[in-house]
C-alpha cells in the first residue's frame, strides 16, 4: 500500500477554505493509502504565537481533522513536535538546500514582507521548507494532498529528494503532489483576487470551521459578486460567482454544472441566500462533531498513539539518512 502524508498548522483556526483544499480531500483519500496527518505546530512557530493559543489550537485542530471524517483507527494523526524525527530530518535537508532556492519560495517573500517590520524574520521562517521537506520523506509518502499555495514547496520537496538520492544514497521517495480538482483555492469572501486566509485582517473574508453559523451565513449573504447577473462558472469573468459555486458545490453533493442549471435565471440574492443556508447547516453539525470530540477525552489516546506509529516508521528513514550523510558511529 502507498503512503500519503499532510500537514496543517496549528496557527489560528482553519477556514472552509482549508476544509475544501484540505480536509474534505483527506477524508476522500484516506482509505486507498497508509495515511500520516500531522499537526505541524513546528512550522507554526515560524511566526510569533502565543504559547496557551498555540496549544489551544492544537488540541482543537486534531478534533477539527477528526471531525472532517478521518478514522483514527486506520490513519495516524500526531503533533509534529511529539516525533523528533521531524526537527532531525530537517537539519540534514537545510544541509541540502541552498539559501537562494529558500529565498524564491512566494510564502516566504509574502510572510517576510508582513513581519519584517513588527517582529522581524526568523531564520524557521526561510527554512520552513527543508522542514516541510522533512515531514514527507521521513515517511516516505508518495502522495501528499495540499490546496495549490502548497505547490512550489512540494516542488522543493521533490528537488531536495533527488539531490540527496543523488549525492548521498538513493534512499528517498520523490512525492507526487495531489491537488482537488474544484477548491485548491478558495477566494477571500470580500475580496476574491486574494486566497481565502485565516490570517485576513478583514474577518468578513473568510469563515473559520469554528464561526457562528448564523453569522457564517451573513458573510455568504454580504459575499462580494460580480458585475452582470447570470450565475455561471467563469473564474475569469466571474470570480466571485466562481468561487461560491465551488464552494456551494463542495458543501453539498451537486457539481457544479448542475447548480447552474438550477439557477439559471435566479437572482444573485436568491443564490448567496441558499447558499448561507448550505454553509450554515455544514457548520452547525461540523461544529458539534468537533465538540463531541473535544470533551470525549479520546483525543489524547489519539494523539499518543498516532504519535508512536509515526516515530516507529519516521525513525527508520532518519537512521538510513544519517548513515548515509555519515553523521554518528556506523552502529556495529
Ligand atoms: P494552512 O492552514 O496554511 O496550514 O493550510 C492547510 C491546508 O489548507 C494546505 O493544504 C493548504 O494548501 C490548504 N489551503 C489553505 N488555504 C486554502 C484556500 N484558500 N483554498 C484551498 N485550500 C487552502
Ligand atoms: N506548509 C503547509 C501549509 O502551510 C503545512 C505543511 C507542513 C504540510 N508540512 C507539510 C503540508 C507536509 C503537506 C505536507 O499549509
Amino acid at each position: 500500500m502507498k503512503t500519503l502524508f499532510s500537514g496543517v498548522q496549528p496557527s489560528g483556526i482553519p477556514t472552509i477554505g482549508n476544509y475544501i483544499g484540505a480536509y474534505q480531500q483527506f477524508a476522500a483519500l484516506q482509505h486507498e493509502y497508509d495515511s500520516y496527518f500531522c499537526i505541524v505546530d513546528q512550522h507554526a512557530i515560524t511566526i510569533p504565537q502565543d504559547r496557551l493559543k498555540l496549544r489551544e489550537n492544537t488540541k482543537k485542530l486534531a478534533a477539527i481533522y477528526l471531525a472532517s471524517g478521518l478514522d483514527p483507527d486506520k490513519i495516524t494523526l500526531f503533533i509534529q513536535s511529539e516525533v523528533a524525527a521531524h526537527a532531525k530530518a530537517a537539519w540534514m535537508l537545510q544541509c541540502v538546500g541552498y539559501i537562494g532556492e529558500l529565498e524564491r519560495m512566494t510564502q516566504y517573500k509574502d510572510k517576510a514582507r508582513q513581519h519584517s517590520q513588527k517582529d522581524g524574520i526568523s531564520v524557521g521562517l526561510l527554512t520552513y521548507p527543508s522542514l516541510m521537506a522533512a515531514d514527507i520523506l521521513i515517511y516516505g509518502a508518495h502522495v501528499v494532498p495540499v490546496g495549490e499555495d502548497q505547490g512550489q514547496h512540494l516542488e522543493l520537496t521533490r528537488d531536495l529528494a533527488d539531490r540527496f538520492n543523488l549525492k548521498y544514497n538513493d534512499i528517498l521517495t520523490v512525492p507526487e503532489v495531489k491537488h482537488p480538482e474544484y477548491g485548491g483555492r478558495i477566494m477571500s469572501l470580500n475580496d476574491p483576487a486574494r486566497k481565502m486566509s485565516k490570517s485576513d485582517d478583514n474577518q468578513k473574508g473568510y469563515i473559520s470551521l469554528l464561526d457562528d453559523p448564523k453569522a457564517a451565513a451573513k458573510k455568504i449573504r454580504s459575499a462580494v459578486t460580480d458585475s452582470g447577473t447570470e450565475i455561471k462558472y467563469d473564474k475569469e469573468e466571474k470570480p466571485g460567482i466562481s468561487n461560491l459555486l465551488t464552494i456551494y458545490s463542495s458543501l453539498s453533493d451537486q457539481n457544479i454544472d448542475s447548480l447552474v442549471e438550477d439557477y439559471a435565471g435566479k437572482s444573485y440574492g436568491e443564490f448567496k441566500t441558499d447558499l448561507g443556508g448550505v454553509v450554515e447547516t455544514f457548520l452547525s453539525d461540523f461544529q458539534s462533531r468537533v465538540n463531541d470530540y473535544l470533551e470525549s477525552g479520546k483525543l489524547d489516546d489519539i494523539l499518543d498513539a498516532g504519535a508512536e506509529r509515526a516515530s516507529r516508521k519516521a525513525d527508520k528513514m532518519v537512521t538510513k539518512m544519517e548513515r548515509a550523510m555519515g553523521l554518528g558511529r556506523k552502529k556495529r
